[in-house]
């Protein structure tokens, strides 16, 4: 069985409900240029960095604009996200993780926080979790976004762990592929039919003991 030392967390979907507000934000963008994206699209985009994000919604609008273009509306975008997560607060940190985190301290388990997000460190202070991760990288220290390992093969690097060494925790299709390619163990976090390749599923945080996770 694999020794367990690091535990390495997505942000958005797994910590906190941010998908959402992709969704509006993007949702208006599209809007703007005249076609609207589906909730079941948006699920295409979870995981994936903000550009990258950009072409898939263009592509499905079937609408093509020169790069800088694409520069102002990915600005534009974000301006449009970071006025809704800036009404963020503690009570937006998702069922279970408070309590889960808590349960992790005592363990001496390390923690990784690995985004893609290049908002990332503002959504943690929001929602007062900045403190709470031994390493964190996020959006502004990759070059590659999941489904690529690199997000997570960073993080562990950061913490001193082998990948075999670390559990993910995503809530994404192109994150359990991310972590799977980087060697690690996964618990997804949504519903199985999605996550098929996950090592463990379960809807959230809430009641999943820290020692299920490190058996896994
Ligand atoms: C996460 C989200 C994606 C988002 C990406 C980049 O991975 O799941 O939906 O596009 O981060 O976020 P950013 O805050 O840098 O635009
Ligand atoms: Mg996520």
């Amino acid at each position: 069985m694999n020794q367990t030392k690091a535990f390495l967390f997505d942000l958005d979907g797994v910590i906190v409900d941010t998908a959402v507000f992709h969704y509006i934000a993007w949702r208006r963008m599209a809007n703007t240029l005249g076609f609207d994206i589906s909730e079941a699209f948006n699920e295409t985009l979870k995981g994936v960095s903000r550009m990258d994000s950009l072409n898939l919604i263009l592509a499905e609008g079937g609408v093509t604009l020169p790069e800088e273009t694409k520069l102002e509306l990915a600005a534009r975008k974000n301006d449009w996200y970071l006025e809704l997560v800036s009404q963020m607060t503690p009570a937006d940190i998702l069922p279970g993780v408070t309590d889960f985190f808590r349960e992790l301290k005592v363990t001496g388990i390390r923690t990784a926080l690995g985004s893609v997000s290049k908002n990332a460190k503002l959504i943690l202070a929001r929602i007062g979790m900045l403190d709470q991760f031994d390493a964190i990288i996020d959006g502004t220290k990759i070059s590659k976004g999941k489904p690529d390992p690199e997000v997570f093969l960073k993080g562990a690097e950061e913490l001193g762990v082998s990948p075999a060494e670390c559990v993910v925790f995503e809530d994404a299709v192109a994150g359990i592929e991310a972590a799977r390619r980087a060697g690690m163990r996964t618990v997804g976090i949504g519903s199985p039919d999605v996550l098929t390749d996950a090592t463990l599923v379960v809807p959230n945080l809430t009641g999943l003991s820290v020692e299920t996770v490190c058996t896994l």
